[in-house]
């Protein structure tokens, strides 16, 4: 969990706290999984499974391991592991200003379908985008 929290630390203006990371690992709803390279914990993806959508609640990789694959690998398995326990459609919040989240996002087939005014403390919006799971789609 510590190299969890660092990482988030370098990759969110606003970061999830320890005790934020640790309430949802008694959290039934939600699943969470590592990326490890070299026995070391790089990246993370953090989700909500409700009836038939998963929600991403968190995805980071680590600054020095950006750019390598590392995202698109993780993000890939947590996809897989949503369709595998029955989810038709996944959704996901991200900034408007992070392109490059958006990017991989839209590689994944994934749309804008909304915007969230003010979704982040700090006033920047939301684009919402979903993504329909189906066999073969991930
Ligand atoms: C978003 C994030 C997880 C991507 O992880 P990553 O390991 O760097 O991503 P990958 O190397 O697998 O690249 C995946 C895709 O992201 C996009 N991407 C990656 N680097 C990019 C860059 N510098 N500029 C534009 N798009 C980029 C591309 O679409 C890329 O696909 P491609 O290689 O087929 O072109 C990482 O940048 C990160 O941790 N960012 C900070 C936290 C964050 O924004 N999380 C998402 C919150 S919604």
């Amino acid at each position: 969990m510590p190299f969890i929290v660092a990482i988030e630390k370098k990759s969110f203006p606003q970061p999830w706290s320890y005790s934020l990371f640790l309430s949802e690992m008694s959290n039934r709803m939600a699943s969470y999984f590592v990326a490890l390279w070299q026995e070391k914990v790089i990246g993370y993806i953090g989700m909500w499974l409700v009836f038939e959508e998963a929600h991403i609640t968190t995805f980071a990789i680590h600054p020095a391991y950006r750019g390598k694959g590392f995202g698109k690998r993780l993000f890939s398995y947590a996809l897989q592991y949503a369709l595998l326990h029955g989810c038709k459609e996944v959704l996901l919040e991200v900034r408007v200003s992070n392109v490059v989240a958006q990017n991989l996002y839209l590689g994944f087939g994934f749309r804008p379908v909304g915007r969230r005014r003010k979704y982040y403390s700090d006033g920047e919006d939301a684009i919402l985008m979903k993504k329909d799971l189906t066999e073969g789609s991930v």
